[in-house]
């Protein structure tokens, strides 16, 4: 008969748990730039119906470095030194790209960006300052160019 030993159901969801976890933070990913050059931060969100679209960097605390909401760029709690120096790659954000360039980058734009959504149908609340997991999270590093 059944010979081989069943794994018991609380194993199994706790091993789902943990490769979930582990592949979750292996999601990061590393991008290094030049100072001056311009960084595509790359992030794609599910299609459509996108209310509020974050990017954020942990250390700046509450301030952002883009916020999108019902169509439109909101200026207030940006921080002053994104101001001008951010742009989405598709301002229709068609199919779910929610890309985020920044110029002119430099030492001081290394870190940890994080990019979130609510998206219509998920949430209704309408408050920024996403909790939710990031979809995207990049570690960005910046050098100084060559011959410098
Ligand atoms: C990014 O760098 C961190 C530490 O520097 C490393 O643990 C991680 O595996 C890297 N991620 C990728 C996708 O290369
Ligand atoms: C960065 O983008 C700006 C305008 O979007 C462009 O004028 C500039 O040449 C770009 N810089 C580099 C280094 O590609
Ligand atoms: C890029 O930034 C540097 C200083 O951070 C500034 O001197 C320079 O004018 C900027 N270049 C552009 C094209 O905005
Ligand atoms: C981000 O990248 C920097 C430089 O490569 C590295 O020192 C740092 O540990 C990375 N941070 C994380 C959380 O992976």
């Amino acid at each position: 008969m059944a010979m081989m030993p069943l794994v018991p159901a609380a194993l199994f969801w706790t091993m789902v748990l943990v490769l979930g976890l582990v592949s979750a933070f292996k999601d990061q990913k590393n991008i290094t730039a030049e100072s001056g050059q311009n960084v595509t931060l790359t992030c794609r969100a599910a299609k459509n119906n996108i209310i509020v679209l974050e990017w954020s960097r942990a250390d700046l605390g509450r301030q952002y470095v883009f916020l999108h909401r019902d169509g439109l760029f909101v200026p207030d709690d940006q921080h002053p030194s994104f101001v001008n120096r951010v742009d989405l790659q598709d301002r229709e954000m068609k199919d779910g790209d929610v890309s985020l360039i920044l110029k002119n980058v430099t030492i001081n734009d290394a870190g940890i960006y994080e990019c979130r959504v609510i998206q219509r149908k998920t949430n209704r609340r309408k408050r920024a300052y996403l909790k939710t997991p990031p979809i995207s999270s990049i570690n960005l590093s910046v050098v100084d160019p060559p011959g410098e």
